[in-house]
């Protein structure tokens, strides 16, 4: 079963045919909220909602390992992620969707790992590659089938927050080789990684990053609403119309 978690702007998927809520408790606290089922252009769906049904967790509070492990224990098997983003790279602007295909991780201090407490196994997960190649391809070939345009590939680059970066902090960011930048893509990518679900991301460009292009005087969110709401149609087309070589994405 595919399962969806949606970020800033896609707090609810409304093409999601709900058949069941349920409240799951894991070992790690509770997850971001109540976790939706239902079916999604014909097949099962898991939604969960990042921040929170009302929008209220904000990214370095979000009990990341509580959602990844809710979601697989419900029997979520690929997970992809929605997540808004900043545009750093010349040639990116807000509206366009990205399929990031690396992470730079800047965050600090969130539980970033289901190996840890007295006993746990000395464990050294492989995330050369921190998005699954095969779910990227389908959520690519999705957007291809609807004529969305979409962008592969790009260097996430995940910031603590709550507060946004500094234009020398972007700088820096640019020089490291991001392209993107958000503040959920970590942990939850290598969390993704050490229980073993292949995890992609949908990146939504919704603005420029500090001291680049409309942002070269200060991030104003005032084309906010108008920009998610287009790019979140957008995606939900995109997961509707996603399917494996074989017959889509339900297992
Ligand atoms: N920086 C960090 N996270 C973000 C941004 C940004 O500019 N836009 C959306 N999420």
């Amino acid at each position: 079963m595919l399962a969806i978690i949606g970020g800033s702007g896609l707090t609810q998927l409304s093409n999601l045919e709900v058949s069941r809520r349920e409240v799951v408790r894991t070992p790690y606290g509770e997850p971001s909220g109540i976790l939706s089922f239902g079916q999604i252009g014909g097949k099962s769906a898991v939604f969960l909602a990042r921040h929170g049904h009302g929008h209220t967790i904000p990214p370095h509070r979000v009990n990341y390992r509580a959602n990844l492990w809710a979601l697989r224990e419900c029997g979520a098997s690929r997970v992809v992620s929605v997540a808004s983003v900043g545009c750093i790279r010349k040639g990116l602007s807000p509206g366009e969707l990205v399929i990031p295909n690396q992470i730079l991780d800047y965050t600090w201090g969130r539980a970033h790992t289901f190996f840890d407490g007295d006993g746990a196994p000395v464990t050294h997960t492989d995330f050369t590659e921190p998005y699954d190649a095969a779910l990227r391809n389908i959520l690519i070939k999705a957007a291809a089938a609807a004529n969305i345009p979409l962008r592969d590939g790009a260097v996430y680059a995940a910031t603590q927050g709550p507060r946004l970066e500094t234009a020398a902090e972007i700088d820096r960011l640019e020089r490291d080789g991001a392209e993107i930048v958000g503040m959920t893509g970590m942990p939850e990518a290598s969390l993704a990684r050490e229980l073993g679900l292949p995890y992609a991301s949908i990146a939504l460009i919704v603005n420029h990053a500090a001291g680049r292009g409309d942002s070269a005087r200060g991030i104003h969110f005032g084309q906010l609403e108008t920009v998610l709401h287009s790019a979140t149609d957008k995606v939900r087309t995109i997961l509707s119309l996603a399917r494996t070589p074989d017959r889509n994405l339900e297992k």
